[in-house]
């Protein structure tokens, strides 16, 4: 049982989208809510669901909490928000694994995949992408992720929008076999007809009012539904599947506390690679990039341009720059598309219980072998060409260690901006503000000690800089140029003062330091959005 009381909501800009809405939602009642474009439906139906809770007033789950535990709540949003690349059974496999409770055995996790597969006139389906389902298919699909437990209420957002009258039909006459079942079903719709099946309906005026609300045949009076869908509803029950049968018979919903956080990040981590591996051509870029800019580092640099008797401490500056360049881009760019384009997916699953740190780290994790592997191809490839001096294995490892934080931090980094923005377009958009300080206030171009003091200030919050330092200072360069003596004279990087003194280990806890913050700002952010 649902008690909305004088709710109210105010958008963005402070304007009013809903005023002093109250309604009682009983039990196992189908409701409907109806109104115009931008009348508040979503608004109303998200501040029930708890997905955005009133500005004013208040909801009431059972007379008591404001929200449903987690677990018992299904929320279908407007829009299609299951990964489209993924084929159907795969999908609802990880939605089981994300939603049924711990200790479900993946014998029962599969009966229940294949019990909504069933349930939703689905089985025929289930090896298809589901972007290459029907409409009125990938809204069942997007209905059966939520199925898998039986949820106690069931929210849904135009769920009929798209569908033909006897697809809408059909989909009406599910959620009233649910509703009969004992699920209390809330949703939104545009079409008269559905209103017919349902218990209840509220209608709100263009204000944000609730300018009716009761049942469907005297909403009908007052608003005279449209007497030509009504007969598109006729002629659809003739091949109706038999809703109402295959809930009232099935089994029992299952409860209990979902799987704890390690195998939430452990099951997003296996989806998170699934789905790279699936998306060929993102994946192709993501590989070819670093290998054509490994390309051009080598064309680009002279070979020996560390060795002593041939001085060049301008080039072996901006090979040291670019390598710890080449480490932050790719974690940069890794990142940033990672969170903008599932955001709605996310909002979804965190009300079944999903928590943010697992996503963020299973995301992260899923990335790092992939930077590993790419940091570890560019200081071999570039010693091999002898871009990069003759050094001991002990060297190399700490270069290695030096890049791969870099490119961790960056990474981190661009899973915040990723997490901030609202799509790829924006994320991409921010690519150049995010690489354009990373390049100037590093102290390659312009050495740390001749910048102006602002520039020195921000200088230290550029994770590319303790980075090219610690490569610097591995590499020797402070005793080869930059302190030591010269043949020709006064040290050459004598500009660069004390830039590559510091142990190390002192940039590595900086740019774990880094990587440590942006996670969780990225933690973050999605707690806030979602
Ligand atoms: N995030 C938002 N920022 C600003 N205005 C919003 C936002 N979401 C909704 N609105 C406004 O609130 C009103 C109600 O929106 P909504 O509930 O989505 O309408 P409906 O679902 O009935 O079409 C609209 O006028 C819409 O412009
Ligand atoms: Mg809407």
């Amino acid at each position: 049982m649902i008690e909305v009381r004088e709710v109210g909501q105010r958008a963005a800009g402070g304007r009013r989208t809903l005023r002093e809405v109250s309604l009682s939602i009983g039990a196992g009642e189908l409701v409907a809510i109806i109104g115009g474009s931008g009348a508040g439906k979503t608004t109303l139906l998200d501040a029930i669901a708890g997905v955005r809770p009133p500005a004013e007033g208040e909801v009431s789950y059972d007379g008591g909490g404001s929200a449903p535990a987690a677990g018992s709540l299904g929320y279908v949003p407007q829009d299609d928000i299951v990964h489209l690349e993924m084929p159907l059974r795969r999908t609802l496999r990880y939605a089981a694994g994300l939603r049924l409770p711990a200790g479900t055995s993946p014998e029962r996790a599969e009966r229940a995949v294949d019990g909504v597969l069933e349930a939703l006139a689905l089985t025929g389906r289930e090896g298809q992408r589901v972007g290459s389902l029907s409409g009125g298919e990938r809204k069942r699909a997007s209905i059966a992720v939520e199925l898998l437990t039986r949820p106690r209420v069931f929210f849904l957002d135009e769920p009929t929008s798209g569908l033909d009258p006897a697809a809408a039909a059909d989909l009406m006459r599910l959620l009233r076999g649910l509703a009969d079942a004992g699920t209390t079903v809330v949703l939104t719709t545009h079409h008269p007809p559905d209103v017919l099946v349902c218990d209840r309906v509220a209608v709100l005026s263009q204000d944000g009012r609730l300018a009716f609300y009761g049942g469907p045949r005297e909403a009908r009076e007052r608003f005279r539904a449209d007497r030509v869908e009504d007969i598109y509803l006729h002629l659809a029950e003739g091949d109706a599947h038999d809703w109402e049968g295959r809930f009232g018979a099935s089994a029992p919903p299952a409860s209990g506390p979902g799987i704890g956080p390690l195998r939430q990040w452990a099951l997003l981590t296996r989806r998170s690679l699934d789905l790279l591996t699936r998306n060929r051509l993102t994946l192709a870029v993501l590989i070819g990039s670093p290998l054509m800019v490994l390309a051009m580092f080598a064309v680009l640099f002279r070979p020996g341009a560390f060795a002593p008797e041939s001085p060049s401490p301008g080039a072996t500056v901006m090979i040291l720059f670019w390598i710890a360049f080449g480490g932050f881009f790719f974690g940069l760019t890794y990142g940033l598309l990672q969170i903008c384009n599932e955001l709605p997916v996310l909002r979804r699953e965190r009300l079944t219980g999903l928590r943010v740190g697992p996503y963020v780290l299973a995301k992260a994790a899923v990335l790092l072998p992939l930077l590993a592997a790419v940091d570890a191809l560019m200081l071999g490839v570039l010693r091999a060409l002898d871009r990069l001096p003759a050094m001991g294995w002990g060297t190399y490892g700490e270069l290695f260690v030096t890049l791969l934080l870099c490119s961790v931090a960056a990474l981190a980094l661009g899973l915040l901006v990723s997490a901030s923005v609202t799509d790829p377009a924006q994320a991409t958009m921010a690519l150049p503000m995010l690489c354009f300080p990373q390049v100037l206030f590093v102290g390659a171009i312009l050495p740390v000690p001749v910048m102006a003091a602002p520039g020195r200030w921000l200088s230290c919050a550029m994770s590319n800089r303790w980075a090219f330092e610690g490569l610097g200072h591995s590499l020797g360069v402070d005793g080869l140029w930059a302190t030591g003596r010269s043949p020709l004279g006064p040290p050459l990087l004598a500009s660069y003062g004390d830039t590559f003194s510091r142990p190390v280990a002192v940039d590595w806890a900086v740019l774990g330091g880094f990587a440590a913050l942006f996670l969780a700002g990225a933690c973050l952010v999605l707690t806030r959005r979602t």
